[in-house]
């Protein structure tokens, strides 16, 4: 049998992690396993006022996925198929918590494949015990002052109460 010598997969996962949740960080481990390479990618949004700046989100992200060292944390801004062009990647990876997330992320697959046909979009289920849970609400549920407690890493915790007294 000829041996066919597979190319290394990079994966590129894009989000605003605004902030980075113990549902990303297990889609990132789980990522890590089955891809050679994942690039964490934060947007930039230019139109969204986010409550951490890009340089604390990188920093908390890099801080968190320091212990894979196959994840590199990097920044990007315009259309993520650019991006992902021009970091060679060749999967999408997002996360699929419940059926409601699927018919914007179904669109936006969609969108992006046509845009780059060669670029596939693969979506992970994270565990069972993070499916309710979005940057969204860990942001109201601090700013009103409940615990976060579980829902994120302990560095975005500590940061979350810095930013919120
Ligand atoms: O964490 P989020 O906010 O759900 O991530 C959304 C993200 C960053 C994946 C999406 O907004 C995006 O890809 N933005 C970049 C601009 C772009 O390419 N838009 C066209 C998508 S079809």
């Amino acid at each position: 049998m000829k041996h066919l010598k597979m190319k290394p997969v990079l994966a590129i996962y894009p989000g605003s992690f605004d902030p980075v949740t113990n549902g990303h960080l297990d889609l990132i481990e789980r990522g890590a396993k089955i891809f050679d390479r994942l690039v964490v990618a934060i947007l930039q949004n230019a139109d969204k006022e986010p409550l951490f700046s890009l340089a604390e989100r990188t920093e908390m992200l890099r801080e968190v996925t320091a212990p894979l060292p196959n994840v590199d944390v990097d920044c990007f801004h315009g259309l993520l198929v650019d991006y992902a062009r021009q970091r060679k990647g060749q999967v999408l990876l997002r996360g699929i918590r419940a059926v409601s997330d699927y018919e914007f992320e179904l669109q936006m697959a969609m969108m992006n494949r046509k845009l780059e046909p060669g670029l596939e979009t693969v979506f992970m289920l994270p565990a069972a015990e993070y499916s309710f849970l979005s940057s969204r609400l860990v942001r109201e549920i601090a700013r009103l002052g409940g615990s976060v407690s579980g829902l994120v890493p302990v560095a975005v915790e500590r940061r979350l109460r810095a930013k919120v007294i």
